[in-house]
């Protein structure tokens, strides 16, 4: 009876220590990666790596330890420092092996699989990501809020269960997240924070950062700031936007060797859906254009010539025209030496409601738009030239929409040419 009993709590024990839900991401540069996971019970926040399975050293990480819901979770990350571009690396946690391959030494013609809105239930394009990201059609995910429908629910165990779905996946490449609005678990993002380590360039609770991968700044920021500014205050809006600022001051100064910058958020500042509130109302003209003391993010968008920007939210997919301040530029021309910030909504990966409908008529700064569940691929072909490609669920994977932006070397957008573009296009 006493093996009995000894062998149930070993086997307990074995079962809450073994890792789960482990996933890679960019730390503070494409060669250093973190590798993190959780576990019910107290472990050892170590791992084993290698360029062959056969000469593996040791790396102990660190653990955080915390409670939601009543479960204890310990969150364990490992950073992997100074790998080598283009190399198969192997890594075991506990009995759990996996294995991953770093970007290429010159960091052009990398593709990264953008999406926002993805949930367990009616993720319509969960496996399509799975299979194409372990295939290596993209070398990283960027998941622009909204994760899950929610970490938080169940207690976290609906987090759980999603973050083990992708497992296969984010395993394998770094899967980089942005807050939403989904992620608010009323305990001030405490699932997002805990679960996830984004570069430490910004904030410490993964809200806002910034990393250089090749020709492109890309940077990640809270609009979650500005939609829950009633429930947790204003201060973390000042605290982003100095940041941003100095961000993308220091970011112009490199614009040399980086010259692309790319921003991700949730709440997009432009769209055409029919339940359009998020764009054009009260929440959204103080994200973007600022109101009452509180700085809006467009004009540092503008100001810094800023190329592309992400954003979801609402759950579908819609390419614009260059826009500056709701002034478009539009024109077969528009796409290269764009005089005005580009952006993307990519929100229809799979929300757990049904899709979104599109007012009847376009926004004018509304390029193409499609209802279809898809996610955008983006390929950083180079310093002048990136490609966008939107991808179908709804017809098997097939490319909707893709577009090409270009711009010449030393390209800067800005009011001069905004004003001289005026009347040469339809504005
Ligand atoms: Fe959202």
């Amino acid at each position: 009876m006493n093996t009995v009993i000894l062998f149930v709590l070993f086997f307990t024990r074995h079962v809450l220590t073994l890792p789960e839900q482990v996933h890679l991401a960019f730390y503070t540069s494409p060669w250093d990666i973190s590798v993190s996971w959780i576990t019910f019970e107290n472990a050892e926040p170590s791992l084993t790596y290698g360029t062959s399975s056969k000469s593996m050293l040791n790396v102990t990480g660190t653990t955080n330890t915390w409670i939601f819901g009543g479960i204890t979770r310990h969150s364990h990350v490992v950073i992997l420092k100074n790998l080598n571009p283009s190399t198969q690396y192997y890594y075991q946690i506990d009995s759990r092996k996996f294995n991953f391959r770093t970007l290429p030494t010159d960091l052009t013609s990398y593709k990264v699989c953008v999406f926002g809105d993805l949930g367990v239930y009616n993720g319509r394009s969960t496996q399509s990501i799975i299979h194409n990201g372990i295939a290596g059609k993209f070398g990283f995910i960027v998941h622009i809020g909204d994760l899950a429908y929610d970490l938080h629910s169940n207690n976290g165990k609906l987090g759980d269960q999603y973050m083990n779905l992708l497992e296969p996946v984010i395993s394998k490449i770094p899967y980089m997240v942005i807050a939403g609005n989904h992620e608010n678990d009323n305990a001030n993002f405490t699932n997002f924070k805990n679960r996830f380590v984004m570069p430490p360039t910004g904030s410490d609770d993964n809200q806002f950062y910034s990393i250089d991968i090749g020709p492109v700044h890309s940077v990640g920021l809270s609009t979650e700031y500005y939609g829950f500014e009633e429930q947790y205050g204003n201060a973390s809006i000042f605290t982003q936007f100095d940041w941003l600022t100095k961000n993308l001051n220091e970011a112009n100064k490199n614009r040399e060797s980086v010259p692309w910058i790319v921003m991700y958020q949730h709440r997009p500042f432009y769209c055409s859906v029919e339940d359009g509130d998020d764009c054009t109302l009260y929440e959204n003209v103080v994200l973007r254009h600022g109101a009452f003391g509180i700085p809006g993010l467009e004009q540092e968008y503008i100001k810094n010539s800023v190329d592309i920007g992400f954003a979801g939210h609402m759950h579908a997919y819609e390419r614009m025209w260059p826009v500056a301040d709701m002034k478009y530029y539009k024109g077969s021309e528009a796409y290269h030496n764009p005089v005005a910030p580009v952006y993307f909504l990519t929100g229809s990966a799979g929300c757990h409601s049904s899709g979104m409908k599109f007012s009847p008529i376009p926004m004018p700064w509304s390029a193409h738009r499609s209802d279809d569940y898809g996610y955008t691929v983006m390929t950083v072909a180079n310093t002048t030239h990136i490609h966008f490609e939107q991808i179908s669920i709804d017809k098997n994977g097939d490319v909707i929409d893709s577009i090409w932006i270009s711009k010449d070397l030393g390209h800067f957008h800005t009011n001069k040419m905004r004003e001289n573009a005026n009347g040469k296009m339809f504005y």
